[in-house]
């Protein structure tokens, strides 16, 4: 049976982590934007992966909307969510279970988190200043911000 990744990537991280899974995998894998993915049928996959960057504290809303959608299939088979973000080290489960608890059981998922990347240079100005925000309380760069963790990315290519 195949594995399944679903994503999401607003601003490229996320679609690199896959491009990297992609490139090591040596087990069957399908791999597709959540945007486009429409009414794929999941009973052929094994094991689904959601990848996708944080936003405002919450997932963005074309996973959680694809996760209701599809909360009957996806209870069926384990499911990992991977997730970027900048400084969400200490509640990323949490913005994982409030995006996605009430249509899962809490028993097929769990999460992974690897940190977040972002060229602010392609931001517009108040984002800039948020995340100056960000990075003077996380000690780290603005202007080259990423926070992603290596090893964790590596610990999660090893699995397909
Ligand atoms: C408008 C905006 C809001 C963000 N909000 C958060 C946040 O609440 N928490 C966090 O950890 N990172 C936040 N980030 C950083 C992103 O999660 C990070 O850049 C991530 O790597 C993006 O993944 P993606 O490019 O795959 O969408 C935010 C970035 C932007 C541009």
């Amino acid at each position: 049976m195949k594995n399944l990744i679903l994503y999401a990537s607003k601003n490229n991280t996320t679609e690199e982590t896959v491009s990297r899974i992609m490139t090591h995998a040596i087990h069957p894998l399908a791999i597709h934007k959540i945007s486009e993915v429409g009414d794929l049928d999941l009973s052929g996959y094994s094991h689904i992966y959601i990848g996708a960057g944080i936003y405002g504290g919450k997932l963005p809303n074309s996973v959680t909307t694809y996760v209701k959608k599809n909360k009957e299939s996806l209870c069926q088979r384990p499911v990992t969510f991977f997730i970027h973000g900048l400084d969400s080290q200490e509640i990323y489960s949490r913005i994982v279970n409030q995006g996605v608890s009430r249509y899962l059981d809490s028993q097929s998922y769990d999460s992974v988190y690897l940190g977040g990347k972002l060229d602010i240079s392609t931001q517009n100005f108040l984002i800039r200043m948020i995340l100056t925000e960000i990075a003077k309380k996380n000690h780290f760069d603005p202007n080259m911000a990423d926070t992603r963790k290596e090893e964790t990315i590596l610990e999660l290519i090893k699995r397909f």
